[in-house]
């Protein structure tokens, strides 16, 4: 297990790095602790930003320019839930720029609100959980292939991965889209799609990473969304778990190091003869997967990713 002391004296020593970086999801809780562990990190680094209101993050994009005056920071904002919003994101910061080196996926949350439909007529949580960070690598892999070291981290639950409703793979029914089996079946669809895109693209390194339990706003997110019924859980949520979490889990500044040293260290780059990781809240490998191997012996995988080029070419022809 690598510590949280030897993951500060790793992260400190990248001071040489100036990467181009793309952050989506990272407005708040672990992705902006790790944008914070990058600015305080390296010099003159690249760091798009891209979140719901640019108005909402005017003070905290302030603190962050304030961390490292060398590095330019871009703030996009963009709806990331609606894959027109990606891709017009991507399109922006393809024509901006020829190399990148670091993208960062952590948009999304917990939500018991019961089954919702975005605009484009995608499961809302898989919208923002799968299809979002998906279009993402796919639309930045032509600049994350010139990159000398590139990565894309997903924040998730490496480790979690279960069963695929495989005639179901969108959940586009209310009846399977239930909080448990949706959550791993996420996170199954994000270890796929991810290994798929990494046989396709060996230079570029991919790591599907489990945070464990951070103290950050997702529980209280989370909290807000159990109406009716599921009030009284609510309270429990508020006032059992979330203060478990507080004092037994992860601090979000603490997460975001793990992040940015598993998007730094030279274990997880793609010239470490591997470029694809599963990882859990210290860095180190989640294990093997009986039910991955399995998905990827009888083809679930590729159906995964068929099935994720659909909705693109659906919703992106429109
Ligand atoms: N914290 C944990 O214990 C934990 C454990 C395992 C996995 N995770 C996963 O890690 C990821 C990051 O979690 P976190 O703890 O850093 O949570 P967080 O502080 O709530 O951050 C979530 C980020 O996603 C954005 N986001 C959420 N819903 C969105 C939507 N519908 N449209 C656009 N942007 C949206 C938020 O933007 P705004 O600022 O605009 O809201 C924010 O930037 C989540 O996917 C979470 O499920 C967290």
């Amino acid at each position: 297990m690598v510590s949280i002391q030897a993951i500060r004296t790793a992260n400190n020593s990248i001071a040489s790095q100036s990467p181009t970086a793309v952050f989506a999801g990272a407005t708040s809780g672990i992705g902006l602790a790790a944008i914070e562990a990058l600015l305080q990190s390296t010099t003159s680094s690249k760091i798009y930003i891209i979140g719901r209101s640019s108005a909402k993050f005017a003070p905290t994009l302030a603190k962050l320019q304030d961390l490292n005056p060398s590095a330019q920071l871009v703030f996009i904002e963009a709806q990331v839930s609606l894959l027109r919003e990606v891709e017009r994101v991507c399109a922006i910061i393809r024509g901006q720029e020829a190399v990148l080196d670091l993208l960062w996926l952590s948009q999304g949350g917990l939500s018991l609100a019961g089954h919702e439909v975005t605009p484009e007529g995608i499961t809302a949580n898989y919208a923002i959980m799968q299809y979002s960070r998906t279009l993402f690598m796919y639309k930045l892999m032509p600049l994350l292939n010139k990159s000398a070291d590139a990565r894309i981290i997903s924040i998730l639950a490496a480790g979690e991965e279960g069963a695929v409703n495989t005639t179901d793979i969108g959940l586009s029914d209310p009846k399977n889209d239930g909080f448990f089996s949706a959550m791993r079946q996420g996170v199954t669809m994000m270890s796929l799609v991810m290994r798929e895109l990494s046989l396709e693209n060996p230079s570029v390194s991919f790591i599907h990473t489990n945070p464990g339990m951070v103290s950050t706003a997702v529980h209280h997110k989370l909290a807000e969304t159990m109406t009716g019924y599921l009030a009284p859980l609510s309270w429990l949520l508020k006032w059992g778990l979330i203060p478990v979490v507080y004092f037994f889990g992860w601090t979000a500044e603490e997460a975001g190091q793990v992040g940015l040293y598993e998007l730094t260290n030279e274990r997880h780059s793609a010239s470490s003869g591997k470029n694809f990781f599963r990882l859990s809240e210290n860095a180190e490998n989640a294990g093997a997967s009986s039910i991955l191997s399995k998905y990827i012996e009888d083809g679930t995988q590729r159906r995964v990713w068929e099935h994720t080029m659909e909705i693109y070419e659906k919703v992106l022809a429109q």
